[in-house]
């Protein structure tokens, strides 16, 4: 106890303070509770359907639950992008995290898919518009500190990022610009306008940030040194996999079962020509490219490989 002691006081005069004000105040302060710590009444206080249908709520907390695992993806993305190189066993320790949350999402989503009634969601939906899930900007953030901007330019436009171009050109170019931008007219959705009128100033800074330390190019970095091992790469093809192609096929067949397809299709809330626009063999999206095969990379979203 004594030598405990000892080393408050050593903290609190390091820090010029007076240790003794610091122990007279252990004194005063209430013992912590469950529910001011997880900050339970908050958490729940945040939830405001739109509509009376029940289902609302189940889709509104489902969002909500999305975000904060996404929250934990970035957490560990920070870290891995931010200061010196993390140690290969470090890399894989937390990439496994990512893969853990990625694929926690993937599954849950039956309580979208098979968890709302049709005939509710297609009432409550029309007093959404033109909100998106398109919007979530933590997806954005997830996948440029994940690969270099240029990976996020659909292949067949690629050509036209000339290295002249700044930043914010090039995210004229991203794939996610075809689920309202119209090139021909040069027209771009409420949806579209939006999110960008609200983030595109913090998605160009974070691309700047990452030009260099992205997830993508430390693990480069990582094996140019010689020292990246076969478990890092089986997680990194793992995460890669489950983002952008498990999780936007459970997706994908989510609006198929509440906005219906071929002649029966609905419009979605965004006004995307959705069921091109979200399936991960159009968009290609590919975090990591060289640690998959030619044909991997061809036939990406098309066929079932073993990450
Ligand atoms: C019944 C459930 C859902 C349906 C029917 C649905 C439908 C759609 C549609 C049609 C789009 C295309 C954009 C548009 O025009 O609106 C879209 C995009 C998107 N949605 Fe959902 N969605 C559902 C649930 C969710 C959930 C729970 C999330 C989690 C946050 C989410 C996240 C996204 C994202 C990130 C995009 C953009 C995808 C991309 O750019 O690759 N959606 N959704």
């Amino acid at each position: 106890m004594q030598a405990l002691i000892e080393q408050i006081e050593h903290k609190y005069q390091s820090l010029g303070q007076d240790p003794e004000t610091y122990l007279k105040g252990l004194l005063h302060t209430r013992p912590l509770t469950y529910w001011d710590y997880i900050q339970v009444d908050t958490l729940l206080s945040l939830q405001h359907p739109r509509t009376h249908f029940p289902d609302e709520m189940v889709f509104i907390v489902y969002h909500q639950v999305t975000e904060l695992l996404l929250k934990l993806v970035r957490h560990e993305l920070d870290q891995l992008t931010s200061g010196p190189l993390a140690a290969a066993e470090i890399f894989e320790e937390k990439t496994q995290r990512l893969v853990r949350y990625t694929r926690l999402l993937s599954m849950s989503f039956s309580i979208m898919n098979q968890g709302m009634s049709r005939e509710e969601y297609n009432q409550f939906r029309l007093a959404l518009a033109p909100a998106s899930g398109f919007q979530s900007a933590q997806f954005r953030y997830i996948e440029l500190q994940c690969t270099p901007l240029e990976h996020l330019i659909p292949p067949s436009r690629r050509a036209e990022a000339r290295p002249d171009m700044t930043l914010r050109e090039k995210f004229q170019l991203v794939y996610w610009q075809d689920a309202g931008y119209d090139r021909a007219t040069g027209v771009k959705s409420l949806t579209l306008q939006q999110f960008e009128d609200h983030y595109l100033a913090s998605f160009v800074e974070l691309a700047r940030r990452m030009e260099r330390d992205n997830l993508y190019l430390r693990y480069l970095a990582l094996a140019q040194q010689g020292k990246d091992t076969d478990a890092l790469r089986s997680a990194l093809r793992l995460f890669d996999y489950t983002f952008n192609v498990s999780w936007p096929l459970v997706h994908l067949q989510t609006a198929h079962t509440y906005l219906g397809s071929g002649h029966e299709q609905t419009a979605a809330t965004g006004g995307s020509h959705w069921e091109k626009y979200l399936h991960p063999k159009y968009q290609k999206r590919i975090f990591f490219p060289a640690l998959w095969s030619e044909e991997e990379r061809a036939r990406w979203g098309e066929i079932e490989v073993s990450a």
